[in-house]
């Protein structure tokens, strides 16, 4: 069995304890200066766990923002000066959660100051830009991580182990979905109605978990929707979106994405991805944290991480926001740095999930079948 080179974030396995990506003394660890602090607030807190990484810089235009920051983190230094924060020599890394229009200038910017650079998803929503981010990224020699959150939730992590151990064979169906009713982030961030994309901040989720595990993809084709909540908050795409996947492979996967719609939590979660595979299957789900697979004889298995490790992904009551997952990823890149390992997803396989989803788009918007476009390497492709 060939397995796809996209390979797991290795970190020690563990039941009732989070992974462990590495443990530096503290003046060793990476410095990491966060821009953007509703999201990237989540991760100055979650470093608190870190052993690779700790938070010294927060940047934001909102004086709020900045203010809430410092209470978290004593010492922080916040600034809405994106540069300044850029010029400082105590930041080795810069984590981005500025709204997605933002990213393209925001991650050229660190890598031109010598930062490498953690991005959240989606990394870009504008193809037209990974021509200038691959040029930077190469004459600077920096890297970058894309902050795929679900990659990095415990069941996802054991998933990947297991299929990397040969459990589950080849996979050959890949069937993952993201939905949830997102009123209150229409309410929150106004920016999500009038600058992106749903293909693009909901769909990056599940069509990511597709590519990971059937490598590249050939072709989609994709339908959608308006919804009622949608139409109230004035949508300007679909926010229901179905698509079906085929690979360069020539395996099979498909993605739902519906932002409309009224939860069944105890139903459905609002991730999941469930690999089909030659020798078994596996379904990992966020937010409960549950992971069924097959033992050696067959028999299906569930492992539960809500009670052990909720305190840590969730860090109180309310589940859905990101701490463990945002630790977990900024530790893995750092020991990727830190060792010269690559990590995944990088830069360059982040824009071919960006490919990816503007051939939904392209779906969307013909009523066809679209293939995925290479990513532009110059300004004239
Ligand atoms: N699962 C995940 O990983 C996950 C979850 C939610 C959001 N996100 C992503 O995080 C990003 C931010 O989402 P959000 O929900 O935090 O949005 P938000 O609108 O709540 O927050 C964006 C923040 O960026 C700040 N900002 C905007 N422009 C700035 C600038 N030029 N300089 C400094 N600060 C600036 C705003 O003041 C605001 O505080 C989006 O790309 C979104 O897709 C990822």
């Amino acid at each position: 069995m060939s397995i796809h080179p996209d390979h797991l974030p290795t970190g020690q396995p563990t039941v009732g304890h989070r992974r462990s990506f590495g443990s530096l003394p503290e003046s060793e660890k990476f410095g990491v200066g966060v821009i953007g602090l509703h999201e990237g607030h989540t991760l100055l807190v979650a470093l608190r766990s870190s052993g690779m990484c700790r938070a010294v810089a927060g940047c934001d235009t909102e004086v709020s923002k900045r203010k809430y920051a410092e209470e978290a983190v004593p010492g922080l230094f916040t600034t809405a000066d994106y540069d300044e924060m850029l010029a400082r020599e105590d930041v080795g890394i810069v984590a981005i959660y500025t709204p997605d229009t933002l990213h393209a200038d925001h991650i050229e910017k660190a890598f031109h100051a010598g930062k490498h650079v953690i991005c959240t998803k989606p990394l870009i929503n504008d193809p037209a830009q990974a021509t200038r981010l691959l040029a930077a990224s190469r004459e600077t020699g920096m890297r970058l991580q894309v902050g795929q959150s679900t990659r990095f939730f415990e069941p996802f992590l054991r998933q990947r182990e297991m299929y990397e151990e040969g459990a589950i064979g080849l996979p050959e169906v890949v069937d993952a979905h993201y939905n949830h009713r997102m009123d209150w982030y229409y309410e929150k961030s106004p920016w999500t109605i009038e600058e992106t994309h749903w293909a693009y901040l909901g769909l990056s989720h599940p069509v990511d978990l597709v590519r990971w595990y059937l490598g590249p993809i050939r072709e989609v084709q994709a339908v959608g929707t308006t919804t009622k909540l949608g139409t109230r908050y004035g949508a300007r795409t679909p926010d229901a979106i179905s698509v079906n996947l085929i690979a360069e492979n020539g395996r099979i996967g498909r993605v739902l994405g519906n932002y409309g719609f009224h939860e069944l939590p105890k139903a459905r979660a609002l991730i999941e991805c469930f690999v089909m595979g030659s020798e078994g299957s596996s379904l990992a789900r966020y937010p409960d944290l549950r992971f069924n697979h097959h033992d050696s004889n067959g028999v299906e298995v569930e492992e539960d991480y809500r009670h052990t490790m909720s305190g840590y992904h969730f860090r109180h009551e309310l589940v859905g926001m990101h701490y463990g997952e945002f630790c977990n990823y900024a530790d893995y890149f750092a020991s990727k740095i830190r060792s010269g390992d690559p990590n995944s997803p990088d830069l360059a396989e982040g824009l071919e999930t960006v490919m990816t989803m503007r051939a939904v788009v392209e779906s969307l918007e013909s009523g066809a079948p679209a293939r995925v476009q290479a990513v532009p390497t110059s300004t004239a492709s």
